[in-house]
């Protein structure tokens, strides 16, 4: 069977920066330890005044493309993942597909396109399209290009704000692909929830709070479905776990519960016995509180033990290193994980070929998706090309009262100003609602 899976990765990020600790921590009155450690971000990205999710998209689309060699013709499926979508008719793959066309020679009138939603989680499940699509035998020799694209913003003065972020990823699914190989194993959590929406508004209304915990129940539910198909994993199973990551803290909640679930009835359990006893069984308990309890002390333990503290920093903190200086990508964010992990292992001279990833997606709303992937030889090489290191080198660091008014800038509600901060170079601009975008 042919392999199936990612064959490029493009990262376009927002061309501003929020510095958390230098500058929104100060003017919220709050310490910035609480950025810093407490949430795991020092910065967010915002898009620059004339970008916008088309231009970001389409801006890492083309890099993806020029740097592939591809044409259109090549391309028989765009889709768009976002949550951050101005057009309740027209898909934002249309406006992308039309920035492209002005650069390239051909068109992609050949090709299906459409937007996928269901909050973060629409990037994973537009690979999940794009993989079926070609087993299917639909593709007809051609590729699929998936750009999951938002600009992540809450209201001013909501407790979400700290994790705002704007960027695009644009991800080539192909045939023997060079970075990853899609395997058939998935696992599923999802279930009716109300604690982030955006019911005709741009900006969530978030129960933060219980966000976090409906995070957690849907992951585990979708780590158990995925044990249903894949057998019982195991720590050391997976070079790395890139998931979903709407601030680094959240992805350390999730993590030290999955070390705790992978880790059950293991030589690891056994050799940690010593130092912090065994995990409690629920049978060993006279009520759920107890029990939930005894788990609590048992992990406040297990935190702090070398074992896990290992596993973290090899199999965990290498996936958080962009989303900390980038934010919330909402669609975006789970395959920054990814790309962060292995820019990590290319800079440190990792060996990853024929190793696996498990890859945890989710969407409020709320779904989680859990899936594993094979590193494919070409991994490196795609890697190495990333210039997201450049780009971030050059965001233009806003002040705390230049932060207001691109807040405003992107607010559909209001007047949007084009005052510019960066000087756009050789890239898709936004130059109005509904108009096509301009290449400056
Ligand atoms: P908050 O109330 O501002 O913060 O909101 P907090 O008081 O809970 O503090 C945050 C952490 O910092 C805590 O750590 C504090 O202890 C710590 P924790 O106890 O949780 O480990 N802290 C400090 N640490 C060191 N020094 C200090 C200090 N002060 C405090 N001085 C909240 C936090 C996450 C609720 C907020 O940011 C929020 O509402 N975020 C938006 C919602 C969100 O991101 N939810 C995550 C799960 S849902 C999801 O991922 C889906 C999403 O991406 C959307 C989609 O799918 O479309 C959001």
């Amino acid at each position: 069977m042919t392999a199936v899976g990612i064959d490029a990765i493009e990262i376009w990020t927002g061309k501003l920066k929020l510095d958390l600790a230098e500058t929104f921590a100060p003017a919220k009155g709050e310490a910035p330890e609480k950025y810093t450690k407490g949430l795991g971000l020092e910065a967010s990205s915002f898009p620059d005044t004339y970008e916008d999710i088309v231009t970001m998209g389409a801006n890492a689309a083309k890099r993806l493309m020029d740097r592939k060699g591809l044409s259109p013709d090549d391309i028989g499926r765009i889709d768009v993942a976002t949550e951050s979508a101005f057009d309740n008719s027209k898909p934002v793959s249309t406006y992308i597909a039309g920035c492209l066309e002005e650069v390239y020679d051909g068109d992609f009138h050949h090709a299906n396109k459409g937007e996928r939603k269901f909050a973060c989680v629409a990037g994973t499940q537009s690979i999940d399209d794009a993989y079926n699509w070609i087993k299917a035998g639909r593709h007809r020799g051609r590729s699929a290009l998936v750009i999951a694209t938002d600009t992540a913003l809450y209201a001013r003065g909501d407790p979400g704000e700290a994790t705002q972020g704007a960027g695009a990823v644009a991800m080539l699914v192909s045939e023997d692909p060079s970075v990853v190989e899609l395997s058939t194993h998935q696992g599923y959590g999802s279930a009716d929830e109300t604690d982030f929406l955006k019911p005709n508004q741009q900006f969530p209304s978030v129960d933060g709070k219980r966000s976090v915990q409906v995070y957690l129940a849907r992951m585990r539910e979708a780590l158990t479905d995925f044990e249903s198909v894949a057998g019982r994993i195991h720590s050391d199973d997976y070079a790395y776990f890139p998931f979903h990551t709407p601030f680094p803290g959240m992805v350390r909640k999730a993590a030290l519960l999955g070390f705790r679930h992978m880790t059950r009835d293991t030589e690891i359990e056994d050799e940690l016995a010593t130092e912090i006893g065994r995990q409690p069984r629920e049978e060993e308990y006279e009520d759920w509180e107890a029990y939930e309890d005894a788990i609590r002390s048992y992990m406040d333990a297990l935190k702090e033990t070398d074992t896990y503290n290992d596993w973290y920093a090899r199999a965990i903190d290498p996936t958080l290193t962009l989303a900390r200086r980038v934010g919330n990508w909402y669609t975006g964010s789970v395959h920054v994980a990814r790309a962060s992990a292995l820019k990590t292992a290319a800079e440190t001279g990792r060996a990853l070929s024929g190793e696996k990833l498990l890859v945890g997606s989710y969407g409020s709303g709320a779904q989680a998706e859990i899936h594993s992937e094979t590193i494919m030889d070409g991994w490196r090489e795609e890697v190495e090309a990333f210039d997201i290191d450049e780009q971030l080198a050059r965001r233009y660091d806003l002040s705390f009262e230049e932060y207001g008014r691109v807040h405003d800038a992107h607010n559909h509600e209001k007047e949007r100003e084009l005052e510019e901060f960066t000087v756009p170079s050789g890239e898709f601009v936004f130059t109005g609602w509904g108009r096509m975008n301009e290449r400056k």
